[in-house]
């Protein structure tokens, strides 16, 4: 199979595009903008690879889509490519409307004119997956809003969409608007609805390696509001496979929801971390007092949590490293990668933090 991966020099395109070409024998087109979150260092070890192609590409262009659905003439499309980060949206919010819907539509027209010309036993087979995210769901009911004892819900795939972030709400529109390319137009897509992803290669802007790279850095550890905000955490290699699994045998038109099993608290995962590397890096105290605290984001979800059990249950998937286990291979990870840590800090990253993060350093 040839896949066309959008957005696979980001974090979860890139583990997505690593694991295709490692582990299967399909190709991948990696179709990327290569905004300040892409960053093709991550795909070192395959681009040599004669089933790698790269074209650094904008979805938002129509045209450019067309010469690459018809040079390449993929099988698959899975489509990451995003503005993803929801500090960013609240900011700024107009690149995430042009990017996850407009960009959406434009390659959801562009694969649909393909695919309509496409024989008839490749347009059978072919498959367009969006890749989005929990956040469509909104939050949850926190353990501290219900009484003792009682269950606490999570996300399934029907649960109805209340967006709270600009974020969100472009995912959540982007997720509509393939919805109705399938029923009005029949074109063969998948939906997958994923937890928060953590791993090697995540840019330090999100608050796993953030907080990684600024305890080493003895800078501080921001904690928006009490850090009590819970996460459902997914190693991104799990994740990974979740998706080529479901582009592979996942059925057409069902959405399927991808989470860790893994509840935690913003404040234990900073905790977690600080208690890891005091035992892989000490140093004359403990890296908890760089903890500090500092004003919520606005509209901030309190929980997200996933019922995975149809990924499970239907395509047999289930994730293999636990948050313990996927956390310290995490920590070790950056250890060992300094020299990507150190071309992702003199990046553009560092500008932008310091224009936008001055209350969290
Ligand atoms: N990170 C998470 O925890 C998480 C969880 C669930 C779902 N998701 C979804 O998974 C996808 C990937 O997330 P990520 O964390 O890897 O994001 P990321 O920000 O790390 O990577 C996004 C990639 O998309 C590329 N891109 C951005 N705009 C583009 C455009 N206009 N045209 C072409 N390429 C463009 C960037 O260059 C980058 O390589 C997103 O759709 C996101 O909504 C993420």
């Amino acid at each position: 199979m040839k896949i066309l991966v959008t957005g696979g020099a980001g974090f979860i395109g890139s583990a997505v595009v690593r694991h295709i070409i490692r582990d299967t024998q399909d190709a991948v087109i990696n179709l990327d903008k290569l905004t300040y979150a892409g960053n093709l260092e991550s795909l070192a070890d395959v681009a040599a690879s004669d089933r790698y192609a790269f074209e650094q590409v904008d979805i938002c262009n129509r045209a450019e889509l067309d010469r690459v659905f018809a040079a390449h003439q993929p099988d698959a499309v899975m489509h990451l490519a995003a503005e993803s980060h929801v500090d960013r949206s609240i900011t700024g919010p107009a690149d995430f409307i042009e990017t996850n819907i407009v960009g959406t539509y434009t390659l959801l027209e562009a694969a649909r004119a393909y695919w309509s010309e496409l024989d008839e036993t490749r347009k059978q087979a072919f498959r367009f997956h969006h890749i989005s995210t929990d956040e469509v769901y909104g939050d949850l009911p926190h353990p501290d809003e219900v009484s003792t004892g009682e269950a606490l819900p999570l996300f399934t795939e029907t649960t109805p969409y209340a967006p709270s972030s600009p974020y969100s709400a472009s995912k959540a529109s982007s997720d509509h608007l393939v919805r109705a390319w399938r029923r009005t137009y029949g074109l063969p897509t998948i939906v997958t609805n994923c937890s928060n992803n953590y791993g090697p290669y995540h840019f330090p802007e999100k608050l796993i390696p953030l907080v990684i790279l600024n305890a080493l850095d003895g800078k501080a550890l921001p904690i928006y509001g009490k850090g009590d905000q819970i996460r459902d955490w997914l190693y991104v290699e799990d994740h990974a496979r979740a998706l080529y699994t479901v582009v592979t045998t996942g059925v057409i038109g069902e959405t399927y929801n991808i989470g860790g099993h893994n509840e935690k608290q913003n404040l234990d995962v900073v905790h977690t971390i600080c208690d890891l590397l005091d035992e892989i890096v000490p140093k004359e105290g403990s890296y908890r007092d760089q903890i500090t605290y500092v004003t919520d984001r606005p509209g901030h979800d309190r929980r997200y949590a996933i019922d995975a059990s149809k990924m499970s249950h239907e395509l047999n998937w289930q994730p293999q490293e636990t948050f313990e286990s996927g956390i310290r291979k995490t920590v070790q990870w950056y250890l060992d990668n300094q020299q990507w840590v150190n071309n992702v800090k003199s990046g553009s990253y560092q500008d932008w933090i310091a224009q936008n993060y001055q209350g969290r350093k």
